[in-house]
Order: structure tokens, then C-alpha cells, then sequence
């Protein structure tokens, strides 16, 4: 199982006060060094925390490779198609929110992503849907012909822990659903390291996206050690199945 570190946090930090430190880039090579297989940045369209200059840095200097969040819109999609980051995952997006509140609604923008991912793919980009554990949506996620889907985990992160079993059985329903029609399945949104380990466990997933608490704990153990606890942690629960 791939973790892939998303590094948005660490430029919220930057962004709070104007400075150029921390820098998102050397901290992205830190999750490297403790095991990041990949490094996660989501480009807003009010750039609040990733800026365009970061994408190109993480675009060129990284180790290992990009995943690229971002809305379907053409800013974002031009952006994508110049960079080739090596996964785009396209996320819904919403002034307001605090966060990634929900998954993509791909059943009521069939024709719209089916294009997005028809322009990503011809730049050689894996294409990736973040949806709700919703059997119609992964069953959209089919129709348009995206290769990859990854299972928004916010809701299951949120609930009390006496519903995680419910929420766990969703997910795991959601990928075997999903992996039984031929796409690979990733998650992410919400994860700490006490709640990663019933999505780590479900056989079907094999990459987890995880920012926020990882840079929570970096402030407590630094970003290596962080990262190489989280991956510990997901790596033992998908070995215990
Ligand atoms: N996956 C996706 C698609 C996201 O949008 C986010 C948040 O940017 C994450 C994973 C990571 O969520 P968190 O920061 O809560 O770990």
C-alpha cells in the first residue's frame, strides 16, 4: 500500500502570514526521505495554500512523483496538461469551505469529466475521481472511463467512533464494487494515525492520501519521523488481513 503525503498544510502555513518559509518543496522532500511514495498538492483556484510556483517546483524536483488535486475547470486543466504531473485527481471545489467537504458528483457531470479525463489522458496523466463511497457514482466513475477512483474517507473520519463499523462497511462495499469493474482504488481525507488502520485493512485500496494530521504531527516529531510512523501504522493494518 502507496502513501501518498499531501503537503498543503505546510503552505498554510506560509500563506498565514505572507512569508516564504516554511517551504512546501523541502518539506515535500522530508516526507520523501521518510518514505513518502508520493507527494499529494492540491492548486485551489484561490490559491489560499499551494501556489503555481510550488507545482512547478514539486513538477520537477521530487524523488518520487506528483499527484495533482485540483477542480475541473480550463485554468486547472491548462495547468495539468503543461506540467504532466504523473496523477491529476479531480476534487470538487468550494469557495466556502473549510476543506474538500464532499466527493465529485461524476453521475450529474457525465459528458463534462468524460471530456476532462479523454484532455488529461492524451498528456499521459492517471486520472483519478475523489467520489463518496456511493455504488451510483463509482458506477459514473466506470461510464466516463476514468482508470482510478479514491474514496472520500471525511465522513468516516467525522462520525463518532461507535459508527465506524457501519462507515467501514460502506467503504469496503464501495471498493469491491469499484475494483470488481476494473478501476484501482485509492482514499484519503480525514485520516490520523488512530483511524487509519480500518481503511488501511480493506484489501481493494492501495493508496492512501493523507496531509492534514501528518503535518499536525510533524510539529510534535518532525516530518520524517511523522510520515514514517503513518506509514508503519497503515503498513501493519494491511498486513493483519
Ligand atoms: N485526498 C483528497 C482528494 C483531498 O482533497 C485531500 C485534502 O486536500 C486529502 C486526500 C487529504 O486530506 P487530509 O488533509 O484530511 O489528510
Amino acid at each position: 500500500m502507496k502513501l501518498g503525503v499531501n503537503i498543503d498544510h505546510a503552505a498554510t502555513l506560509r500563506q498565514v502570514r505572507g512569508v516564504d518559509y516554511p517551504d512546501p518543496f523541502e518539506i515535500a522532500l522530508l516526507a520523501e526521505k521518510g518514505g513518502a511514495d508520493y507527494i499529494t498538492a492540491h492548486l485551489r483556484e484561490d490559491r489560499r495554500h499551494i501556489q503555481d510556483r510550488d507545482i512547478e517546483a514539486l513538477r520537477s524536483g521530487l524523488t518520487t512523483y506528483l499527484n495533482l488535486e485540483m477542480a475541473v475547470t480550463d485554468e486547472m486543466l491548462a495547468v495539468a496538461c503543461r506540467l504532466r504531473p504523473r496523477d491529476v485527481c479531480l476534487v470538487p471545489e468550494k469557495r466556502q469551505e473549510l476543506t474538500t467537504e464532499g466527493g465529485l458528483n461524476v453521475a450529474a457531470q457525465i459528458e463534462r469529466l468524460r471530456d476532462a479525463c479523454r484532455r488529461l489522458a492524451e498528456s499521459g496523466i492517471r486520472v483519478s475521481l475523489f467520489i463518496d463511497p456511493d455504488p451510483l457514482q463509482i458506477e459514473a466513475a466506470v461510464e466516463i472511463g476514468a482508470p482510478v477512483i479514491e474514496i472520500h474517507t471525511g465522513h468516516y473520519a467525522n462520525v463518532p467512533r461507535d459508527k465506524h463499523t457501519e462507515q467501514v462497511a460502506i467503504i469496503q462495499r464501495a471498493a469491491t464494487q469499484a475494483s470488481k469493474a476494473g478501476l484501482l482504488v485509492n482514499a484519503g481525507h480525514g485520516l490520523t494515525i488512530d483511524n487509519v488502520g480500518a481503511i488501511a485493512a480493506i484489501p481493494e485500496i492501495m493508496e492512501l492520501n493523507i496531509g492534514h494530521s501528518i503535518i499536525a504531527r510533524a510539529l510534535y516529531l518532525g516530518m520524517e519521523p511523522a510520515v514514517r510512523e503513518m506509514k508503519t501504522i497503515m503498513q501493519r493494518a494491511a498486513i493483519q488481513l
